[in-house]
């Protein structure tokens, strides 16, 4: 059995934002709770320093990397200098169809958020 983090208030992790929590990125995306492991696919930034975009996707603080939370897959692959690279992003996508990011069991109990 894995062991259970603390994440924080549920009244503190509002629509559209990620906190870190051990090795989990945890936020709210559209009034969902979700967690995934915290290192981007691509260069390992912070997820948990990442935004929540208008579809849903978590978003990668560095490069604008999109992942689905509910599969932990890469949805678009690094923006900017990196989308210039051909396959770069098609690549880092099989990566995460084969070796998604890991994705935690986030619980709430008397107002307060877990994950395990
Ligand atoms: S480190 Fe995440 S997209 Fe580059």
């Amino acid at each position: 059995m894995s062991e259970e983090i603390e994440v924080g208030p549920t009244a503190e992790l509002t629509p559209g934002k990620i906190v870190g929590a051990g090795p989990y990125a945890v936020g709210n995306s559209q009034e969902d709770l979700f967690a995934v492991t915290r290192r981007c696919r691509h260069l390992l930034a912070d997820l948990a320093d990442g935004s929540i975009a208008s579809d849903g996707c978590l978003v990668c603080p560095w490069h604008g990397a999109k992942y689905d939370v509910d599969t932990g897959r890469m949805v678009r692959g690094p923006q900017g200098i990196f989308a210039k690279i051909p396959f770069l992003g098609t690549t880092y996508k099989i990566l995460t169809t084969v070796l998604p990011l890991r994705r935690g069991k986030v619980t709430e109990r008397k107002g307060t958020i877990y994950v395990e």
